[in-house]
């Protein structure tokens, strides 16, 4: 398997409207998407620094997992999400290296990402994410 770079950092947060003023105003980023991914309830805010965005998520239902982690352990770090050039077969290498995965095959994130997750036991309780971009 081969990584290129962090491809972004997932931070679970209240309200993206909220933390603005610290990621544009302090920070000085630029929030230059907001997108909703229906499927995981969460709405994205992205940020690009370098080769890595910051990506902010939001709850759109009590249901979502951004809802619980939220109520759970306070809003703040989420995950970390590590590039790839061939998720599928990162994905077979990880698991034959003994780690759990959430999802066996590569699925649709925001963006247009590919994107896969591996279980938090297997990698020292850091939310593990990979993914490539498309072909
Ligand atoms: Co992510």
């Amino acid at each position: 398997m081969q990584l290129t770079h962090i491809e972004h950092i997932g931070i679970a947060v209240k309200s993206i409207e909220e933390q603005l003023p610290y990621y544009e105003g302090v920070l000085g980023l630029k929030c230059y998407n907001i997108e909703v991914v229906e499927d995981q309830k969460v709405k994205t805010a992205f940020f690009q620094i370098g080769q890595t965005k910051i990506e902010l998520l939001e709850p759109t239902s009590e249901e979502s997992t951004i809802a619980k982690f939220i109520e759970k352990r306070g809003e703040g770090v989420h995950h970390i999400a590590y590039a790839t050039t061939n998720l599928s077969e990162a994905l077979k290498d990880v698991e034959a290296k003994g780690v759990k995965l959430i999802d066996t095959q590569p699925r649709k994130g925001a963006e247009g990402l590919n994107i896969a997750f591996l279980y938090p036991k297997s990698t020292g309780s850091v939310l593990t994410e990979l993914c490539e971009h498309p072909k």
